[in-house]
């Protein structure tokens, strides 16, 4: 009993039945974002059995007046797909040294109504890329502690801090600094398996 139990996972398995769904958050709503390309390149080096969802940030501005009974349908769209997902993976720039507007804006949406935080339990990641030394080093440091407060478990090691990645995608937006595709490689293989763990 116990070896046709264990063989018809390993065919669902193989059928793709379990799959590890992670929901995509991009900071930035510039068409050529950096950290849209990121995103792309890193969902390209996943292992097989990981599913990509891309939440679109391009919100009203978060507004209590109206989040709690008229609850806007793009608002609901994004805290539905962050719902069904195992997982979620910011993809985030830097603004002034913090993560932009739109992006905490759509954090405190999903937050609410209140008792409906969609990022609690939720496993998380966080990487970036700026043009700048940096790296979106400050900007994942504020996000993590706004992860914390609404209790998302964080994946610690490895990070991702991108630092002057003008020159990292050619005009296709494919990633063609080496190093950078072995550690986002590196990056995406842990994150899935530390998200399946925990499904
Ligand atoms: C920036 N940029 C930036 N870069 C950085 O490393 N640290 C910072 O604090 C800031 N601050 C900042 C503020 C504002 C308002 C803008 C518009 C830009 C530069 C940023 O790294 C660059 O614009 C990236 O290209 C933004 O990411 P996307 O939109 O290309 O993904």
């Amino acid at each position: 009993m116990l070896k046709i139990t264990i063989l018809s996972i390993v065919i669902n398995k193989t059928k793709g039945v379990f799959m590890t769904r992670i929901a995509v958050i991009v900071g930035s709503l510039r068409e050529d974002s950096i950290n849209k390309k990121l995103a792309k390149n890193i969902e390209s080096l996943a292992p097989e059995g990981v599913e990509f969802t891309h939440v679109d940030i391009n919100l009203p501005l978060f507004n209590q007046d109206f989040s709690e009974d008229n609850y806007p349908v793009e608002a609901r769209a994004a805290k539905d797909m962050v719902e069904a997902a195992d997982g979620v993976l910011f993809v985030t720039p830097e603004y002034n040294r913090s993560l932009p507007g739109p992006l905490k804006n759509a954090i405190d949406w999903l937050s609410r109504p209140w008792g409906t935080n969609s990022f609690d339990g939720k496993p998380s990641g966080v990487i970036g890329a700026s043009i700048g030394p940096v790296g979106t080093a400050v900007a994942q440091a504020d996000l993590r502690h706004i992860l914390g407060f609404l209790n998302a478990p964080q994946l610690g090691q490895p990070e991702i801090y991108v630092a002057n990645a003008s020159d990292l995608f050619d005009e296709t937006g494919t990633l063609i600094d080496e190093r950078w595709h072995k550690n986002l490689k590196a990056y995406i293989e842990t994150f899935a398996a530390w998200v399946e763990k925990q499904k």
